[in-house]
């Protein structure tokens, strides 16, 4: 078994977009197709597809297919009716940047579509969305070929939330190392956090991790410092969805206190991420918007509510951890390493 047994999180066939309904894993693997705007949306908003780089490819084919419905609308309609949508899909969820970055490229890419038919904008933007899906495919790759040097044989790897291969058109940012080492051969475990409220720990990388035939323990989140404590971790490498220019990584909640444990316990703490995931615009942590979203995924464990009916919560999605506490940053250009405000401004 390996990587290759993974599925394609999204396709594109005959002017639809095609998810992996991720809301259903790891009980029930189905597709979805989605054929207009709000659909798109709303698998987005509900996490049917999700990680910062799906958003980003569903983002864009997406707004292809908001454009099937303007094709016999004179041109300047068609791309005002594509701004609106843009902007619609684009509210869908805050946080990772990866879903502005990609609709602003089809944007750019339309605006540049000097009296052109609608037919010809259309197949501008279709290409558009494609090369976007095609790169990431690429760009996962080559995390993973320059993130496996990083893993020893013997190493036990945390990791927290879904950054796999689900979480990305293949392979996924945190996972690709693991994926290209196993290709290496070596041996190593990997604990997978469950991540509550929504477990894409759980209920996401333990599945697809297993289904690669990687050696994966899943531990609930609070189980992590007892487990680095006891000596098994000797990695973590975790996902991003939007990384300020000074290095501040927003993720999904709880990857604070994973870095904070281990900087505590002397443990590496990487960050892996395409270069799409930098907000140079952005310069550090406190200004990254954090998508808070609703207290029944707090209050229920699935069906079963879990908490008093009325209880004060909060539910952030994402936290920040600042830049000082990550020891480098994997990309499909290599490992940047501190002084963050320099090299990632170099590479990205
Ligand atoms: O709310 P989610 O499931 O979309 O959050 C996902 C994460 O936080 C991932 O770690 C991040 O998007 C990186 S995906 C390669």
């Amino acid at each position: 078994m390996s990587f290759e047994s993974l599925p394609y999180t999204l396709r594109w066939q005959e002017d639809v977009l095609y998810v992996i309904d991720q809301t259903l894993l790891p009980e029930t693997f189905v597709e979805i197709p989605l054929r207009n705007i709000d659909e798109v949306y709303v698998a987005i908003k509900t996490l049917q597809v999700r990680g910062a780089p799906a958003i980003g490819v569903a983002g864009a084919y997406g707004l292809c297919i908001c454009a099937q419905k303007y094709l016999n609308e004179e041109p300047n309609l068609f791309m005002q009716n594509l701004g609106y949508d843009a902007k619609y899909l684009n509210s869908a969820r805050p946080t990772a940047v990866n879903l502005s970055w990609a609709i602003k490229r089809i944007m750019k890419r339309l605006y540049a579509c000097v009296q052109k038919s609608t037919e010809e904008m259309y197949s501008e933007i279709l290409d558009e969305a494609s090369r976007i899906h095609q790169e990431d495919l690429k760009t996962c790759r080559m995390i993973g070929e320059h993130g496996r040097d990083l893993i020893q044989d013997g190493f036990g790897i945390l990791t927290h939330c879904n950054a796999g291969s689900l979480a990305t058109s293949r392979l996924g940012t945190a996972t690709a190392p693991m994926y290209m080492a196993q290709e290496q051969r070596k041996r190593f475990k990997v604990y997978a956090d469950e991540t509550r409220p929504l477990c894409q720990g759980s209920r996401l990388t333990a599945w697809e991790l297993q289904k690669a035939g990687l050696d994966v323990t899943l531990i609930c989140d609070d189980m992590a410092a007892s487990v680095m404590a006891s000596g098994k971790i000797q990695l973590v490498i975790v996902g991003a969805d939007r990384v300020a220019a000074n290095g501040d990584t927003a993720n999904k909640i709880g990857t604070l206190g994973v870095a904070i444990m281990a900087k505590h316990f002397g443990i590496p703490f990487y960050v892996a991420c395409p270069t799409s995931t930098l907000d140079i615009k952005t310069s550090c942590g406190y200004d990254i918007e954090i998508e808070q979203r609703g207290h029944d995924e707090v209050c229920f464990f699935g069906e079963k509510r879990t908490a008093p009916v009325d209880i004060n919560v909060l539910n952030p999605a994402f936290d920040v951890t600042p830049a000082y506490l990550i020891s480098g940053f994997i990309t499909e250009r290599g490992i940047v390493r501190r002084p963050y405000e320099n090299n990632l401004k170099s590479i990205f």
